[in-house]
């Protein structure tokens, strides 16, 4: 994967089941934000997971442009770029042009969703969309045939190292029961203890902050969940 191509071309298959890891980089070290990057690229790892907390969406704050420019800038993988923030149709052109090869926004946060994932399509990177932990997903029924992904939230947005909520696997069953062939990622409280129920339930790639980080060779902890 070329460094500074975000283009679709250089996106994974659509469709086909997969197994990937996306360490969330909420939980790395920012005063070595360089050194814990260019860890999880040399790792098994294929994505890295941006979240993007904006205090008015979550109540909470994380980073924006320049720290997703200096992750682009240290690593060659796949970025995941997950905006919990309000009208993220607002932002979508800057978060691909900062190196986004996915945005994901919520179906929470927007008033025109399919506008939004039609746009983050047509920059010519993977669209995603998000679902909190009270929102079924029949509210997200008729946009999926415009969502390259779909982002089940475990917890609730905002902070890292929360406790996983096993009904957010319902959910992934019952997208794949209503035929959803898009890839689905799951997100929050995911670690080796439950990465084999999450990808037996139909998910493609599972997000991972406190597990990876806090692990004391996060590197082989990526290892053991993609071998559960
Ligand atoms: C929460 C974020 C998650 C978070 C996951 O709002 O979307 O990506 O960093 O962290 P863990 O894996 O620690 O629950
Ligand atoms: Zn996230």
């Amino acid at each position: 994967m070329a460094k500074n191509n975000n283009s679709a071309s250089e996106t994974p298959a659509v469709g086909a089941h997969q197994r990937i890891i996306s360490p969330s980089m909420l939980s790395a070290d920012f005063g070595n934000l360089e050194r814990d990057t260019k860890m999880i690229d040399r790792s098994a790892a294929e994505w890295i997971h941006i979240d993007v907390m904006d205090g008015v969406f979550v109540p909470n704050i994380s980073f924006g442009f320049p720290v997703l420019k200096a992750i682009r800038a240290a690593s060659d993988k796949f970025l995941d770029v997950h905006l919990m923030i309000v009208e993220p149709e607002k932002y979508v052109k800057r978060f691909v042009e900062a190196g986004a090869a996915l945005v994901t926004v919520h179906a929470e946060a927007t008033s025109n969703l399919l506008g939004t994932l039609e746009l983050i399509r047509s920059c010519g990177v993977l669209s995603g969309v998000s679902i909190k932990p009270s929102t079924p997903v029949s509210a997200i029924a008729d946009v999926l045939y415009a969502a390259d992904l779909v982002l089940v939230m475990s917890v609730e947005p905002g902070f890292g190292g929360q406790s996983f909520m096993p009904h957010s696997l319902d959910k992934v069953r019952e997208l794949r029961a209503m035929g959803y062939k898009g890839l689905i990622e799951i997100d929050g409280g995911i670690s080796a203890s439950n990465a084999g129920l999450a990808f037996e339930a139909g998910c493609d790639v599972l997000v991972a902050g406190n597990a990876v980080f806090g692990a004391p060779d996060p590197v082989v902890e990526i290892e053991k969940m993609l071998n559960v």
